[in-house]
């Protein structure tokens, strides 16, 4: 592709070409999940229309071809986010089962009694709750990084909350509920100065910027398929080779082991210990035709064209009255995601006045309840805008919001 054009790019996506309600789709809920580009439902079914067989086990053809593609896809996946090699990218459903994957092998080998874990108050629940299990499990203690009042980490005192005991540090890179990127970068180095594992929650990390894990500095990285024109129920867990080797399975079953015996098993190597099952190779197979799509585009001009996006939509809907627009003014500290209320509607009454506007917008707590509960709201109405998005779809919210706004005037 050359020159980056959103309202050419939007014709690659098929879901995008519809009305709803008699109107043009304005989607703005990539932020849950993205819509899928040709190049990628036909990936999908190339895969299930000539090469569809099991993986690894197989010695005929049709076998062959579904592990090339399943572990090419794997290696797209790795240089995508600078890992040192495909085999530190562990497939999984996603995000979420990635964290509980870290929580669960490396967290009830590691963190003990007494031992405390570090997450913060701007997580969503899947960085929240399996660190909750693991905490309950062990008696591991769970502390907190604070918000301000725009919704950023409190790091002045991320010193005093770091100590001796804290085994893990879980972080999201970038916020689902607010946009707020976070300086994992400065996060990891100073967990690190403890010797704490560093986790990050990439999940609106990777869609959105050029991600190198190694000069994140950090230990793990979670990330999923579907926010990034990849298929739903596939994403991956990056660690090191060597915290991988060190960690103990998470599933038992087919595929993650070596030599099988009556009372002890041995696994096998990397990254297929933490594989057990038939995987999602399809998924795994559109997971990489997604990365070989955006890398066409370049995550760099995606970057720009969503800060532009977002530079324009805060000044217009910043201006309709009544309105409140939660977390960072300050775009270097915000990603692709506007979350607000409106007077006293009810964001599920803004989202539905939107959606028979043609424009469709999330409502809700965004599975992270202890941000609404730090801004003392139950739930806020969220636009979230990807590289299909254009100003035009920005005027279209805007024009929609001043509907609501006349019914609750
Ligand atoms: C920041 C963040 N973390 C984790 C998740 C969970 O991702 P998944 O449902 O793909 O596992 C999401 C999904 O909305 C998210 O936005």
């Amino acid at each position: 592709m050359t020159a980056f054009d959103p309202d050419r790019l939007r014709h690659e996506f098929p879901a995008l070409d519809q009305e709803i309600h008699g109107k043009r789709l304005v989607y703005l809920d990539s932020a849950a999940t993205s819509q899928k580009p040709r190049a990628v439902i036909g990936a999908l079914s190339a895969y299930y229309e000539h090469d569809n067989a099991n993986v690894h086990r197989g010695i005929h053809e049709l076998s062959r071809r579904a592990t090339v593609a399943f572990e090419e896809a794997r290696g797209k996946v790795a240089t995508w986010i600078g890992a040192a090699e495909s085999a530190e990218i562990v497939w999984t459903r996603g995000t979420t089962e990635a964290l509980n994957l870290v929580a669960t092998a490396w967290g009830l080998d590691n963190v003990g009694e007494g031992d405390e874990i570090l997450i913060s108050a701007l997580e969503h629940h899947s960085n929240i709750i399996p660190w909750q299990l693991l905490a309950r499990r062990t008696g591991a203690r769970l502390r907190y990084i604070e918000l301000d009042e725009q919704g950023r980490l409190v790091l002045d005192d991320l010193s005093s909350l770091l100590t001796a005991r804290t085994k893990v540090v879980a972080v999201s890179h970038v916020s689902n509920a607010l946009g707020t990127v976070n300086p994992v970068a400065e996060i990891a180095a100073a967990a690190h100065e403890v010797g704490a594992l560093v986790v990050v929650d990439g999940a609106q990390g990777a869609v959105h910027t050029r991600v190198d894990v190694r000069e994140l500095g950090v230990d793990c990285y979670a990330f999923s398929g579907h926010k990034m024109c990849g298929p739903t129920g596939i994403g991956a867990l990056w660690a090191r080779r060597d915290l991988l080797e060190a960690m103990s399975p998470y599933q038992g079953g087919g595929e993650m082991i070596h030599i099988v015996g009556r009372q002890e098993s041995t696994w096998a190597e990397v990254p297929h210990k933490f594989e057990a099952g038939t995987p999602n190779i399809a998924g795994a197979i559109g997971m990489g035709a997604a990365v070989d799509f955006l890398a066409e585009i370049g995550m760099d001009a995606i970057q720009a064209h969503e800060r532009e996006l977002m530079d324009y939509a805060l000044g217009r809907v910043g201006e309709i009255p009544g309105i409140r627009i939660y977390g960072p003014g300050s775009l270097d500290e915000r990603s692709a995601v506007l979350s607000f209320t409106l007077g006293d509607a009810h964001p599920h009454d803004i989202s539905t006045i939107l959606d028979a506007e043609g424009v469709a917008v999330r409502a809700g707590h965004h599975c992270a309840q202890l941000v609404m509960q730090h801004f003392g709201v139950s739930a806020t109405a969220r636009a979230s805008f990807y590289l299909y998005n254009t100003k035009e779809d920005v005027d279209r919210l805007v024009e929609a919001l001043g509907l609501v706004g006349s019914i609750f005037a």
